[in-house]
């Protein structure tokens, strides 16, 4: 239900409506920036940019470079438990191949290091399958199609990252894509066919050719189902309400194993591997900057704490994906994913006159920018709580592609509305950006090793690939690609290792002592697990008792 200023405002959108549909008919669309406006637009309005919201490090592999607050708290914070409390060597588990996450890359890495024949165990700290994957709406990018190349979609990933990314990760990306798809799809994931077979695609923000593969609007919960059963069918053990607190090494300084907290209970349990790979995923839920987000409840950076504490560095972990079409109303869903498959079938951005005041389908970095921009510049719409929003002209959709179009391509989003007394097929949506995705995260090689030895990472939590601004779809891409990859690796690894005896928690010492040198007073404890919107639960709001001592 809209307030009365708000419908005062969808007039004057619906009176423009006609002449901005004769326009897309005619293939006219509002301008696109020239490169030096992106520039200028993103400098003044994309949160990577207010200095006073990041903080250096000054200490671990990454001193000296600027990280998000919250960031640099959790990375300079406490450990949960004091290693001189450990006891290495009652180990709980005992394994080739430990995958800490049960989200898609978690599972494509655990799939196919079973494939490879490596005993292998997940451990999750919520439930298997809670996890960014799952709300990922819009598409999995892979070219595919005739008239399209992975040269094509390299030159896509480059130019919507800044030239920011690692070649040699966007080559894997884009060269495995048509292989993951395939992948996928023989595994049962239902994407959306034309009557002869072929796969429906679209575009995205920034890809010059429509290579977006979905399952509706429910494109990772479709993913992440087919996977979760996979695992299932194959008997691989999933620990869940279980988190991973700690790196152990062996003696050599490789990864070897995890120390693990029961979520409930806050016991702790010692797993033992050969090869560990981190597949936690992102980190919406630090609310950088104070904004809302399109995550899952346990996104919070801790993959990146432990790698950063067991001496792995991370990469670009200063940019953030803000996604321009966050709901901005009604409060109930503030922040939720208004997937961008919504413009890339026609929705046009416009402002509280109606008046489309950019090219829609810029790269989310640059979309993301001209909404705040416009909000500053009194375009916007008041939401709620001093908020603004500007609309997403969705009726649109089915104006230019037939009625039936939004229930039949994105069912999620309809329903999403109807529950708040809002028919997006009649009226707008307000939209804002949301915080959607970690650009940056811990560095690794081609193989997915970080550089510390044995200890894999993907999914989310890796840096790099993206550079700067990832694109739409190739993230539920880089999970399978970069999951299955890691699962490969870390299971070849696993062969060659003969763990010593001694399993050693001396790094995390090491980082205790470090963060005492510089001076560092904290009271924060990390990994955070959890966010906190309320007070009082025992096991996770308080600092460890005795670390304190
Ligand atoms: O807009 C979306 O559907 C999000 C997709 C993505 O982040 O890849």
């Amino acid at each position: 239900m809209y307030t009365q200023e708000m419908l005062e405002s969808i007039k004057r959108v619906e009176a423009t409506r006609a002449a901005r549909l004769a326009d897309v008919k005619a293939g006219i669309h509002p301008r696109r920036m020239t490169a030096e406006e992106k520039v200028q637009v993103k400098k003044e309005n994309h949160p990577d940019y207010i200095a006073s919201q990041f903080a250096e490090l000054v200490i671990g592999p990454n001193r000296g470079e600027r990280v998000p607050l919250e960031l640099a708290e959790m990375l300079q914070a406490n450990p949960r438990v004091n290693p001189k409390d450990i006891d290495l060597s009652k180990i709980d588990y005992d394994v080739d191949v430990l995958v800490i996450g049960g989200g898609g890359s978690g599972s494509a890495a655990a799939i196919m290091a079973h494939e490879k024949g490596a005993n292998v165990m997940i451990v999750t700290k919520l439930r298997h399958g809670d996890a960014n994957t799952m709300m990922a709406e819009g598409g999995i990018q892979a070219a595919d199609k005739p008239n399209d190349s992975p040269a094509q979609h390299y030159l896509d990933v480059m130019g919507g990252g800044h030239f920011k990314n690692v070649p040699d990760l966007v080559r894997k990306l884009v060269t495995d894509a048509p292989i993951c798809i395939k992948w996928l799809n023989d595994l049962g994931v239902m994407f959306d066919k034309e009557a002869d077979g072929t796969m429906v695609t679209t575009h995205g923000g920034g890809t010059s050719r429509k290579r977006m593969h979905a399952c509706k609007d429910y494109s990772g919960a479709e993913i992440m189902r087919v996977l979760r059963d996979e695992v299932q069918n194959r008997g691989i053990p999933v620990v869940d309400f279980t988190s991973a607190i700690e790196i152990i090494k062996d003696e050599k300084g490789r990864a070897a194993g995890a120390v693990l907290m029961n979520m409930e209970t806050g016991e702790l349990l010692i797993a033992r591997a050969k090869t560990v790979i981190i597949a936690t995923g992102g980190a919406g839920r630090m609310h950088y900057q104070g904004f809302p987000t399109s995550n899952h409840y346990g996104a919070t950076a801790d993959g990146l704490v432990l790698a950063y504490r067991a001496g792995a560095p991370l990469l670009y972990a200063y940019t953030l994906q803000y996604h321009p079409t966050g709901a901005a109303y009604p409060s109930q869903i503030f922040g939720a994913l208004v997937t961008e498959k919504v413009r890339s079938i026609g929705a046009q951005l416009v402002n509280k006159d109606g008046e489309p005041f950019m090219y829609s389908l810029e790269t989310r970095d640059i979309c993301a920018s001209g909404v705040i921009r416009e909000c500053k510049r009194g375009g916007g719409v008041d939401t709620f709580n001093g908020g603004q929003g500007v609309w997403l002209d969705s009726p649109m959709i089915d104006m230019i592609h037939g009625e039936g179009t939004i229930e039949k391509r994105i069912p999620a989003m309809l329903r999403m509305y109807l529950k708040y007394g809002i028919d997006m097929r009649k009226q707008p949506i307000l939209i804002y950006p949301t915080l959607h995705y970690q650009n940056g995260g811990i560095k690794i090689g081609v193989n997915g090793m970080s550089d510390v030895e044995n200890l894999f990472v993907a999914g989310e939590a890796v840096g790099g690939i993206h550079g700067e601004n990832r694109l739409m779809g190739n993230s539920l891409l880089d999970i399978i690609v970069f999951g299955r990859n890691a699962g490969v690796h870390a299971a070849a690894a696993a062969k060659e290792v003969t763990l010593g005896k001694k399993l050693t928690l001396s790094h995390v010492k090491d980082f205790m002592k470090e963060m005492k040198a510089a001076g560092i007073k904290t009271d924060a404890v990390s990994p955070k697990l959890l966010p906190r919107y309320t007070h009082g639960n025992p096991v996770f709001d308080q600092p460890n008792a005795k670390l304190m001592k």
